[in-house]
C-alpha cells in the first residue's frame, strides 16, 4: 500500500458512465484509495473494499466513520479469497499486474467470472506495455486492452477500454490501460 491515487478521475468517469450506483460493487485492491468516498457521495448503498492489507482496511473505516451499513470491508488476498456473495461491478485499480504468473491470473478471471453477476461489469486499470516493471518493489506485468480483453474472453466482453497517464506521488508518471468488460 506505498501508494494510491488521490482523486480516481477516470475510475470515477467509467462507473459514472457504465454503472449505475443502485448496483452493487467491490472494489479489489482499495487500499487507502477514495474512489469509496466518491462512490457514497454519489449515492451507492453497497460497497464492498477488499484488501490483503489490514492496515489499509483500519485507515479507510477511520476515514469513513459511520456509512450505516453501506460499506463491507474484506481482508482477503485476492489469490485466495472465497466471495460470499455476488457483485455487480467488479473495479480493480492496479491490483491484477502484480499477479505476474499465469497461473495467478487464470484464477483471477475465474473468480471474477463466478463472482460477478451476468451482465455485470468489469473496470480494470493495470500496467500498461510501457508502464513499470515494478511496483512497490514487487515485479509486475503490463498488458494492452486487446491482451485485457483476449484474457477475460472466456467470461466478458470487452465495452470500452484506453490508456490513462498516472503521475505518481514520486512525481512519476506510469502508463496505465484500463478496460470495461461486461459479464457475458
Ligand atoms: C498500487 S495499490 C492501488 C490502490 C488503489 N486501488 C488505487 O488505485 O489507489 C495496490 C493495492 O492492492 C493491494 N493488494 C496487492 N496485492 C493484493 C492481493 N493479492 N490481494 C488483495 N489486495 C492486494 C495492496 O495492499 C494495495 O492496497
Amino acid at each position: 500500500m506505498s501508494w494510491f491515487q488521490v482523486r480516481p478521475t477516470n475510475s470515477i468517469a467509467l462507473l459514472r458512465k457504465w454503472a449505475k450506483p443502485t448496483m452493487s460493487i467491490v472494489d479489489v485492491g482499495a487500499g487507502t484509495s477514495t474512489l469509496v468516498d466518491n462512490l457514497l457521495v454519489e449515492g451507492w448503498r453497497d460497497v464492498s473494499l477488499l484488501d490483503v492489507s489490514a492496515e489499509a482496511l483500519d485507515r479507510d473505516r477511520a476515514r469513513l466513520g459511520d456509512t450505516t451499513g453501506r460499506l463491507s470491508f474484506i481482508e482477503a488476498d485476492i489469490c485466495s479469497w472465497h466471495p460470499s456473495r455476488t457483485y455487480d461491478v467488479w473495479h480493480d485499480r492496479a491490483v491484477f499486474h502484480f499477479l505476474v504468473e499465469p497461473d495467478s491470473r487464470d484464477h483471477y478471471v475465474a473468480l471474477a467470472a463466478d463472482t460477478v453477476n451476468p451482465g455485470g461489469l468489469m473496470v480494470l486499470t493495470v500496467f500498461a506495455p510501457e508502464g513499470p516493471t515494478t511496483c512497490s518493489g514487487l515485479p509486475t506485468a503490463r498488458f494492452s486492452a486487446s491482451e485485457l480483453a483476449a484474457l477475460f474472453e472466456v467470461a466478458f466482453s470487452c465495452e470500452d477500454s484506453g490508456v490513462e497517464e498516472h503521475v505518481t506521488p514520486f512525481d512519476t508518471s506510469q502508463s496505465f490501460t484500463w478496460i470495461v468488460l461486461r459479464r457475458k
